[in-house]
């Protein structure tokens, strides 16, 4: 093994999300999205995700302020959308229009969610813990979305068929396949 000269957050891959937010109440003219990929979960019951963003940033200021957001899993066909929406800023361009996406209002938080995504968390901050340059924000999700394309007969959800982007290293990546379940070793 070879130890790098400086350590580095080498944690990969993980999975591109396009966090979107409101800068005002009920007002869909200031809906914003930023793609995340600093994303994760951290507890179970109730179901709570971290999302973690530069401090100062235009999303990081609308989500310090109306402590809610959602979080839309990107599929590899919108890679290039959300390379764009990495390059811009949200009180500069209306990335709705930018990119096209089709707008689904949430059902109990005030955003709009990516009707494209195939599964859309509704999050409402619960914390937030200021690193160096950073801010993490620690939400409930209250309302999970997920396209019934992907929804099986008995009700299993179908991941392996979203095609859904990753990030690590400084690219993009696709997952391959779906291996073993979770535990299978278990007697
Ligand atoms: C794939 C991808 C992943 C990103 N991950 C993060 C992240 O986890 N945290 C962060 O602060 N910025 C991240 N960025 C950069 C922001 O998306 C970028 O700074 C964006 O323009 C900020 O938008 P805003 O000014 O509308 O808030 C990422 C960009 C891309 C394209």
């Amino acid at each position: 093994m070879t130890v790098l000269s400086k350590a580095k957050e080498l944690v990969l891959p993980l999975p591109v999300a396009l966090v979107t937010c409101r800068a005002k109440e009920k007002d869909t003219s200031t809906d914003n999205i930023v793609p995340l990929a600093w994303v994760g979960i951290v507890e179970y019951s109730p179901p709570m995700v971290d999302i973690v963003i530069g401090k100062g940033k235009y999303s990081e200021r609308v989500i310090s302020n109306r402590k809610e957001f959602g979080l839309c899993i990107a599929t590899v066909d919108m890679m290039e959308k959300v390379d764009r929406c990495g390059l811009v800023h949200g009180d500069k361009v209306d990335k709705f229009k930018m990119t096209g996406f089709t707008k689904l209002e949430a059902t109990k938080i005030d955003v709009s969610l990516i009707k494209e995504c195939p599964i859309s968390l509704e999050c409402i901050v619960k914390d937030t813990i200021p690193v160096e340059t950073h801010k993490i924000f620690i939400a409930e999700v209250v309302c999970t979305h997920v396209d019934e394309r992907f929804i099986g007969e008995s009700g299993e959800i179908k991941a392996e068929e979203m095609n859904i982007l990753c990030y690590g290293n400084g690219s993009y990546w696709m997952l391959g396949k779906k291996l073993e379940k979770l535990f299978y070793t278990k007697e």
